[in-house]
C-alpha cells in the first residue's frame, strides 16, 4: 500500500520504519520539504519513502496516517484537504490541547476532509512499542475505534504488519475519548507512576472466549 504519514515525529518516523519493512511505501507529508526529521528518515530506505507537501502527499497515498500533535489536526485537516473515501487513522492523543471546538482529532479530520473512514489506532502505546513491539516470547496489542469498519479493517490490517499481535476493535466513535484515556493509563503507568516507557497492554483471554471473538470478528 502507498501510506501517507502527515508528522515525521516519533510515532510517524517508528510507524514509517516498520511499514516499509513490511513492504509499503510511505509518502511523508511535511510542512518544510527541508525537514530534518523527514529527510532522516529516507535515508532509511530511499526507494520507498518519499517526502511532499501535504495536500500532494495526502493525494498520493492510500491510506493517510496523521501522527501530529492533537491540537494541529485542524490545520492538518485543511492543509490535506477533502478525502471522502479515503481511509484516514489518527493516532493522536489531546493530552494538553484539544483541537477546539472539537473533542479530539478524530472528529475534527472527520469534518474537515469530509471523510466518512477516520478511526482512531495507533496512538495507546509508546513509540518504542512501535518501534519493537515483542518482549520475548509476548507481542503488545493495539487497539483501534471508530465508526468506520473500512477504516477499521485497514487499521487492522497496518497494526499486523507493524508486528502488534492482535488489533482489538475497541467500539464506535463513541469510545474515541476511551481510547485516549487508555493512551493516557499508559502514560500514567510509564511515567507517573515510574514503570518506564518499556510496558505495554496485552489483552488476555481464556482459549475458548479467543476462538468466539477471532470467529465473531474475521
Ligand atoms: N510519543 C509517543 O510515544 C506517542 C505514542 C502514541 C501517540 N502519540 C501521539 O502521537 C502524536 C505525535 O507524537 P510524537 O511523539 O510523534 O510527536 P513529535 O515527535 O513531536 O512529532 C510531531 C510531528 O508533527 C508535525 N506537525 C506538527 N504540527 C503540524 C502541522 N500543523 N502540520 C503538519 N505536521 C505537523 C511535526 O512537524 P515539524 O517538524 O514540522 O514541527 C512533527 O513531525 C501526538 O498527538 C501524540 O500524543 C505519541
Amino acid at each position: 500500500m502507498k501510506i501517507t504519514i502527515i508528522g515525521t515525529g516519533k510515532v510517524g518516523g517508528a510507524l514509517t520504519k516498520r511499514w516499509v519493512d513490511a513492504g509499503h511505501e510511505v509518502i511523508l507529508g511535511v510542512r518544510n520539504l527541508n525537514n530534518i526529521k523527514a529527510r532522516e528518515l529516507v535515508t532509511y530506505n530511499r526507494k520507498k519513502i518519499k517526502i511532499l507537501a501535504p495536500s500532494e502527499a495526502a493525494e498520493e497515498g492510500e491510506i493517510i496516517v496523521v501522527a501530529t500533535p492533537a491540537h494541529a489536526a485542524i490545520d492538518v485537516g485543511e492543509s490535506i484537504g477533502i478525502h471522502r473515501d479515503k481511509v484516514i487513522i489518527d493516532a493522536t492523543n489531546a493530552i494538553y490541547k484539544k483541537p477546539d471546538p472539537f473533542p479530539h482529532a478524530t472528529a475534527a479530520l472527520s469534518e474537515i476532509c469530509q471523510c466518512r473512514h477516520v478511526v482512531k489506532c495507533f496512538n495507546c502505546t509508546g513509540f518504542e512499542n512501535m518501534e519493537d513491539p515483542v518482549y520475548g516470547k509476548t507481542t503488545v496489542d493495539m487497539f483501534v475505534a471508530g465508526d468506520s469498519e473500512k477504516g477499521k479493517a485497514v487499521a487492522v490490517i497496518l497494526a499486523d504488519d507493524a508486528g502488534f499481535e492482535d488489533c482489538f476493535d475497541f467500539g464506535g466513535s463513541d469510545k474515541i475519548e476511551l481510547l485516549e484515556q487508555f493512551a493516557k493509563v499508559w502514560i500514567n503507568l510509564a511515567v507517573m507512576q515510574g514503570y518506564g516507557r518499556d510496558i505495554a497492554f496485552k489483552l488476555i483471554m481464556r482459549e475458548d472466549y479467543k476462538e468466539e471473538a477471532e470467529n465473531d470478528y474475521h
